[in-house]
């Protein structure tokens, strides 16, 4: 029993660079609609229109290589978007149905023009979209922009089975950097699970590969670590304000990494260390070095407390602290942060960095650190995050580090849009969604060149939100458009553009129930 899906599939198959499948079927008589005017984020390199449409209902089948690995899986995230959102079931590499009509074929090959992994090319035609990409990490990325050109409504809502058009054409893509993260601290606040989730959701349909957890601080250790439980029995307690605080368990954190890795997206988890550990040494007090008295800290000042720099017990807990995280995380990187260590001496902070660094290289780990770090003497192969200095920058690209671009100035969620923001700081600017999108992070820092730019990261400090529906506020829009400020090149960048593109997210937003920021510096439409 060959149906025409099966031939078409197996035409398909056949093809390597071709421009799609053959269409077996007579033409169908589809609306045009333009490729070139959905509202894409983030912006994809090449987009050609042929003014057509696919017609995506339950007649539509999803095909992927079998035996390339995870694009099985990818088929089937796709598959779960259309049903949750369209209310049908397309099946998976399962269908001989004689009543498929149209297909979805994401395929393996190594054929792109772009070397990244993630590159992917979309051919849609009338009776087939064509997915190729190198690696499912691409596959993916691809499929997002595949959900972005659903439209919001089917031809015909009142038919029995409307059908969801999607414009045909061609769109080759592939990223500008290769890291394009966002962190959120959950040491001032805690975020559940559910939240966090959600969260990464969202980012990754906007293409994000990266999410940075800060996990300790001064006002609360997250993360359960078996061999020195009362890190959260006593460090996990507190928060910013004097609430409940709270952590993860292990169990927990590698649902949170399983969820995030289905969407291609690596969790780092950051230990902030020497500094910015008064809940760790309230915990343990032999690991404290500033020799003051401890207590809970539930207030919003930084640069009071620190390890003992010199003392072994504090080496052989950080093994412990780093082998039992280093386990649950794939991710080839850990976070010891490293920033505003005020209360330890400078030799110590250089001692300890260093000594960290092996640590975290004995556990088969690229060590990133906040930009102070470069103060040390570090591996050429360790990460600086550059947040407010330059200086460090530059020192940290001449050894031969690459740097993660988030300046406190541009790149940080937890400022203030404005002084009507109803959360959020200003201690490094006012951040409205124009400024947040119209800077240039290959060019932000004078002297540092693109080759030692990892990628771009987007902070969300939580001093002031404890809940998705505050953090919504202050990330969105603005964590679209470091998306686009992470995958788009600066030539293909334009404010009057992608203000446009991002009122067409205004559905999406809805739909995934996102508090948004509504700035007044946008038209959007209501
Ligand atoms: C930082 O904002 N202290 C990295």
């Amino acid at each position: 029993m060959k149906s025409t899906i099966v031939k078409t599939l197996m035409v398909c198959i056949g093809l390597v660079t071709a421009l799609a499948c053959t269409d077996q079927k007579k033409e169908i008589n589809y609306p045009k609609t333009d490729l070139a005017q959905v509202a894409l984020i983030p912006k994809p390199l090449k987009v050609v229109p042929t003014n057509s449409a696919f017609g995506l209902d339950n007649k539509t089948v999803i095909f992927t290589n079998q035996n390339a690995k995870g694009f099985k899986e990818v088929g089937e995230f796709l598959a779960t978007k259309i049903a949750s959102r369209l209310k049908f079931t397309v099946p998976v590499n399962t269908s001989t149905d004689e009543s498929v009509e149209r297909i979805i074929y994401i395929n393996q090959t190594d054929t792109l023009a772009s070397d990244s992994p993630e590159a992917y090319q979309l051919y849609i035609k009338n009776d087939s979209v064509l997915l190729n990409a190198r690696t499912a990490a691409g596959a993916f990325r691809g499929i997002q922009t595949l959900r972005q050109l659903i439209p919001e409504h089917s031809n015909d809502t009142l038919a029995e089975q409307p059908m969801w058009l999607i414009p045909t054409g061609k769109i080759s893509d592939a990223p500008n950097f290769e890291y394009r993260g966002a962190m959120l601290d959950v040491a001032r606040h805690f975020f559940t699970v559910e939240e966090v989730k959600k969260y990464i959701d969202i980012l990754a349909y906007y293409k994000y590969n990266a999410f940075h957890m800060h996990l300790t601080d001064d006002q609360g250790w997250r993360i359960e670590i078996k061999s020195w439980p009362k890190l959260t029995e006593v460090g996990g307690k507190t928060e910013v304000g004097g609430e409940e605080g709270g952590f993860y368990t292990q169990d927990e954190f590698k649902d949170l990494v399983a969820y995030a890795a289905e969407r291609h997206i690596q969790i780092i988890p950051e230990v902030d260390m020497p500094g910015h550990t008064n809940a760790a040494s309230l915990s343990y007090p032999i690991l404290n070095g500033n020799g003051k008295a401890l207590k809970p800290y539930t207030g919003t000042r930084v640069g009071f407390s620190t390890f003992d720099a010199k003392k072994d017990t504090v080496y052989a807990f950080l093994d412990d602290v780093i082998r039992e995280i280093a386990a649950i995380s794939p991710s080839p990187y850990f976070h010891i942060g490293g920033d505003e260590s005020h209360a330890t001496k400078k030799n110590d902070y250089i001692l300890f960095v260093e000594k960290v660094e092996k640590l975290v290289q004995k556990h088969g780990k690229t060590m990133v650190g906040w930009n102070e770090i470069s103060q040390a003497k570090i591996d050429p192969s360790s990460v600086n995050q550059f947040w407010n200095e330059p200086h460090n920058a530059l020192v940290a690209a001449e050894n031969g580090n690459k740097i993660i671009m988030s300046p406190a100035k541009k790149a940080y969620l937890d400022m203030k849009y404005d002084t009507l923001s109803k959360h959020g700081l200003n201690w490094a600017a006012y951040i409205p969604v124009n400024d947040a999108y119209n800077w240039d992070p290959e060019t932000y820092v004078e002297g540092l060149s693109k080759e030692s730019i990892l990628g771009i990261e987007a902070p969300l400090w939580s001093e002031t939100i404890s809940n998705s529906f505050e953090l919504e506020y202050l990330a969105f829009p603005r964590a679209i458009g470091y998306a686009e400020l992470g995958w788009t090149p600066a030539a293909q960048r334009d404010w009057a553009d992608y203000k446009n593109r991002l009122v067409g997210q205004v559905p999406y937003m809805n739909y995934m129930d996102i508090n948004f920021y509504r700035t007044n510096l946008i038209d959007w439409g209501d």
